[in-house]
């Protein structure tokens, strides 16, 4: 018997990209929201109402755990440009306006506000860094947060069609591509939300034991 573990993410890419980071951690198994039977309510956006990632992961993890019953994880990310004194920071989701009609909308609109925040600074001062905290709250009330970035510049134009959000203008110089340019395993290895999973993962293998012990299992259910 499996204990369960809820990742509470209502983003479709955010999802994907943690189960294929995760994918290696089989003796739990990680439930979406759905699966959880949690509905979306209307003012879920007002649980990230604070001004760091951390505080904002906690609070989601905390939110959709007390609703699961579950293990929670969640994540806060967003893109940290240094032009632009650390903007878009925490409001990276809703960075150009706060009622895009759909997430395509909004990434578009998001990427062009950047765009034309940034102007005509040279490529060398575009410096940038994604940011993922992770958080995870346990039934008895502890919560542990892990952190990862992931440094890049910001490009004066668009680059690639795979990733979301800021990804095609997101250029890791290293590889020597954006992260829209990547297959989804290289964006993995290289990302915020890779560095920041993985050390979930580590944190659950190391306690694999404890978490076989709690009631989460199919057989207390
Ligand atoms: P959150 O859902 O409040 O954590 O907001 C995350 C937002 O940050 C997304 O909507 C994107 O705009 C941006 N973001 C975070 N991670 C990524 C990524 O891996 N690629 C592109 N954009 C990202």
């Amino acid at each position: 018997m499996v204990p369960r573990c809820l990742i509470a993410t209502r983003s479709p890419h955010k999802l994907g990209e943690i189960r294929q980071i995760l994918a290696d951690l089989t003796f739990i198994e990680l439930i979406d929201l759905q699966g959880a039977g949690v509905p979306e309510e209307p003012q879920e956006h007002e649980i990230e109402k604070f001004d760091t990632f951390e505080e904002n992961a906690v609070a989601k993890a905390r939110h959709f755990g007390a609703k699961s019953g579950l293990p929670t994880i969640a994540d806060d990310s967003g893109l940290v440009v240094d032009a632009l004194a650390g903007e878009p920071g925490v409001r990276s989701k809703r960075y150009a306006s706060a009622q895009a009609p759909d997430p395509e909308s909004a990434d578009r609109l998001n990427n062009e506000r950047l765009l034309q925040r940034l102007g005509d600074t040279p490529l060398a001062q575009r410096t940038a860094r994604y940011v993922c905290v992770a958080a995870l709250a346990l039934p008895g009330g502890g919560v542990h947060t892990f952190h990862g970035t992931a440094e890049g510049l910001i490009l004066g134009h668009a680059r690639g069609t795979g990733g979301f959000g800021y990804d095609p203008l997101f250029y890791d110089q290293r590889a020597g591509m954006t992260f829209a340019e990547m297959t989804p395993a290289e964006k993995n290895a290289r990302s915020h939300r890779g560095r920041a999973f993985r050390a979930v993962g580590r944190f659950l293998s190391e306690q694999r034991d404890r978490l076989l012990a709690c009631p989460t299992r199919e057989s207390d259910r």
